[in-house]
């Protein structure tokens, strides 16, 4: 009897065992978390429709799938379309509670149980806010840059987002352009590190549920639309798109970004989304882009306004044989795929190349094997919005401060000077914050008012609206303006546009400071008193009309939750300011664009015919207000010793550039050196001055540092027509300085 009952003990126990082992040798490849992605996307293609591979391409903005809005006819069909397994992905679908009732319905309720990714803007912060990009970039701090990315990053990612559409790499020179804002500058060489930074912030190493993938757009040559006019042509030679436009995407996609976005334009009358120059044989042949691509909202639909297709499943057609992939909002991709697979007019290769990589991001996530890693409704309210953040933020916003102007050392002040603020824009809220800031709403943030008040207290005598919401003014407002200044010892004006002119769709024709703001500054200007001008705008405002108003300003940008604390911080000097700008600053509308990257005309100088005949304005002159690289510290820096470790270079030699540079005032602070080339003559023209290298340095009063840089062959070349590298034999010139026009120089040739 005892034997008996081993022996069905003992055969329990095998078919157990068995059965387990066949459940694993029937789990699909691309369930077996222990399989190579590579395999497991192998596995899944072969077992998905054509239907279901084209769902992968499609992307569609929000889905409620909680409280009473879940039931909508709207909400609803989307919902049957994740069922089944026409949605890829979503945009705009934000929280740990929202977006795991939409992935339970992809995971749990769709044929395969696909996940699905959640994209969102995060462009400089997701809650807690952080200067706009461009205002960012003025730190040149790579450091600081990426920290900001992987904050921003980490609080996202508690919120179930997968998937940031940033960073914008676009080269601009229009501040007519409100997307000026989101970007790097005006400098390839520069907003290539910066993308990269910002690239490695947003994704870590992509292993854990605190990275999110990032998304190199707007590509390419979004940023050269004509008059800054939003949406508008573009058009550029090869020769600039090589060498201006191309380096920043590049570097960011070098950096490992997962993902690219077509922009809206055309390049060479081909909708960039439909480009196969730009798509396969730069991004993906010659770069070796291993990700995926998405569009632009509707970028795909827009082909047919442009007139370069004729209906939706000629755009799906001409995108995807292009080497584009995802779909955001035209839903072309899901509807025509598989009638033109059918057609043979795009083959299954193509399909499955771009679903695979999609579904490899998704695998790399951690997403079949945890699909709701990334929503975690504790780790949401843990991680966002935090004291530590929040430092960051300040940090953050010291370092992106420029001040342009301070004469007679007008700043800083002490804490108990007498201190009126002047200004709508100071204490409103709703003009702080720009169009792209996540979910930080601009109540939870510090206005110019509240940082005066937390630093100055009861020495902060009077605050004044001085002019209306759209920077008008009337006499009411400047008499009160000037009254409430009357026993204040240094006047504080905000002047500038309000943040909502910031961002997508947001060119003005005229970026300038409004008449009634300059009316206001004259007023001021008669009681005699120090004015300083706070500037907050998201992009560099013509600032002639005002530069002689007042004794100081401070460009404030939009600077995110901490810019009260970080303003008032500068102007008490407890931060010594050590932001330079990396756009011009025009002298007039007239004159845009102004870059210091430009080339010569062949009449650049008063050389002939009495002063006649050269390329100038007769009414202004051809330089911008402030250069680019520009930005005053309470403290002076003095440059000397600029020697080069040879005269002359062969082409695999390496120069060594040494240079001094001391602190010359009273105060420690920090500096940012910049070293400049100019490559005289060469087959193609090359700009005036080229930066090449820069050194973030901190030095104390009276102290003073050698530094070195060494630049080789790559920082001596450029790009021809075709994207070939070249480096040619000739005269050079060295720059350094402190900005891209005060600059010591020396030359060398190269062999
Ligand atoms: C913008 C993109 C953005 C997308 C999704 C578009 O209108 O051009 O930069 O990522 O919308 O919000």
């Amino acid at each position: 009897m005892k034997k008996l009952l081993l022996f069905f003990v003992a055969l329990i126990v095998y078919h157990s065992f068995s059965s387990a082992q066949n459940k694993q040798s029937q789990m699909p490849i691309y369930k077996n978390a222990k399989a190579s992605i590579e395999n497991r996307v192998k596995d899944l293609l072969s077992r998905m429709t054509i239907q279901e591979k084209a769902g992968q391409l499609n992307q569609l903005a929000g889905l409620i799938a909680t409280g009473p809005a879940a039931n909508d006819p709207g909400e609803k069909a989307k919902m049957t379309e994740l069922r089944e397994g026409k949605v890829g992905s979503f945009l705009n679908v934000i929280g740990a509670k929202e977006t795991k009732a939409v992935q339970k319905i992809a995971v749990e309720e769709s044929r395969l149980g696909i996940p699905v990714l959640f994209g969102f803007d995060v462009i400089h912060g997701f809650k807690t806010i952080f200067p706009i990009p461009l205002a960012e970039a003025c730190s040149w701090d790579l450091h600081q840059a990426e920290t900001n990315a992987a904050i921003a990053a980490k609080e996202a990612a508690a919120a179930g987002i997968h998937w940031t559409f940033a960073p914008m790499c676009d080269i601009t020179n229009d501040p007519r352009w409100g997307r000026i804002m989101e970007g790097v500058g005006e400098d390839p060489y520069y907003g290539g590190l910066l993308s990269a930074a910002r690239v490695k912030g947003f994704q870590g190493n992509l292993n854990d549920a605190e990275h999110i993938l990032a998304c190199v757009k707007h590509y390419a040559v979004y940023g050269a639309v004509e008059a800054g006019r939003e949406y508008n042509e573009v058009d550029v030679s090869r020769v600039m798109l090589w060498n201006k436009y191309l380096p920043t995407y590049k570097a960011a996609v070098e950096a490992g970004a997962a993902t690219v976005m077509n922009s809206f334009n055309v390049f060479e009358g081909v909708p960039t989304s439909a480009n196969k120059y730009l798509v396969t044989d730069i991004l993906k042949k010659k770069w070796g882009f291993k990700g995926f691509l998405v569009s632009d909202w509707n970028s795909f639909g827009e082909m047919i306004t442009h007139g370069y297709a004729t209906d939706k499943k000629d755009v799906a057609m001409k995108a995807i044989n292009a080497g584009s992939m995802m779909d955001m909002q035209t839903e072309a991709m899901v509807k025509y795929i598989p009638e033109l697979v059918k057609e043979g007019k795009v083959s299954m290769q193509t399909v499955d190349d771009a679903v695979g990589k999609i579904l490899y991001y998704k695998f790399k996530l951690g997403l079949f094997d945890d699909p709701y890693k990334f929503c975690n409704e504790e780790r949401e309210a843990k991680v966002t919005f935090t004291k530590a953040n929040r430092e960051e933020a300040l940090k953050a916003a010291h370092s992106s401060i420029v001040l342009l102007k301070n004469a007679n050392n007008t700043l800083p002040v002490s804490n108990n000077t007498k201190i009126a603020l002047v200004g709508y824009y100071a204490n409103s809220p709703e003009d702080l914050f720009d169009f792209w800031v996540g979910k930080g709403t601009s109540n939870d943030a510090v206005t110019l008012y509240d940082g005066f008040k937390n630093k100055f207290g009861n020495s902060l005598i009077a605050y004044t609206k001085g002019y209306n919401a759209d920077g008008s003014t009337n006499d009411n407002l400047i008499n009160e303006a000037v009254n409430a200044t009357a026993n204040a010892d240094v006047v504080f004006v905000n002047v500038g546009l309000t943040g909502k002119l910031a961002g997508e769709d947001r060119s003005v024709a005229n970026p300038v400071i409004a008449d009634g703001e300059v009316q206001l500054l004259k007023a001021l200007q008669k009681t005699g008193k120090p004015i300083v001008a706070l500037v907050t705008a998201g992009r560099p405002l013509v600032l002639t009309q005002i530069n002689n108003l007042v004794s100081s300003i401070v460009y404030c940008w939009i600077l995110g939750t901490e810019t009260g604390n970080a303003v008032a911080d500068v102007v008490t000097g407890l931060y010594n300011p050590s932001g330079k700008t990396v756009v011009s600053f025009p002298y007039a509308v007239g004159q845009i664009p102004v870059y210091y990257n430009h080339f010569n005309t062949g009449r650049p100088t008063a050389t002939d015919d009495a002063g006649n005949w050269f390329s100038r304005y007769r009414d202004i002159p051809n330089d911008p207000l402030y250069p680019f690289g520009f930005g005053l510290s309470y403290t002076t820096y003095q440059y000397s010793n600029l020697t080069l470790s040879s005269s002359s270079i062969k082409k695999t030699d390496k120069l060594q550039v040494n240079v001094t540079v001391a602190n010359t005032g009273k105060v420690d602070g920090e500096e940012v050196v910049q070293l400049y080339i100019r490559d005289i003559a060469a087959s193609i023209i090359r700009p005036v001055k080229e930066l090449k290298a820069f050194k973030k340095i901190a030095l104390k009063a009276g102290e003073s540092k050698e530094l070195n840089f060494i630049l080789t062959g790559k920082d001596l070349s450029f790009y021809d027509a075709d994207g070939n590298s070249k480096l040619e034999a000739g005269n050079f010139k060295i720059f350094v300085g402190g900005n891209s026009k005060d600059v010591l120089e020396k030359d060398f040739n190269v062999q």
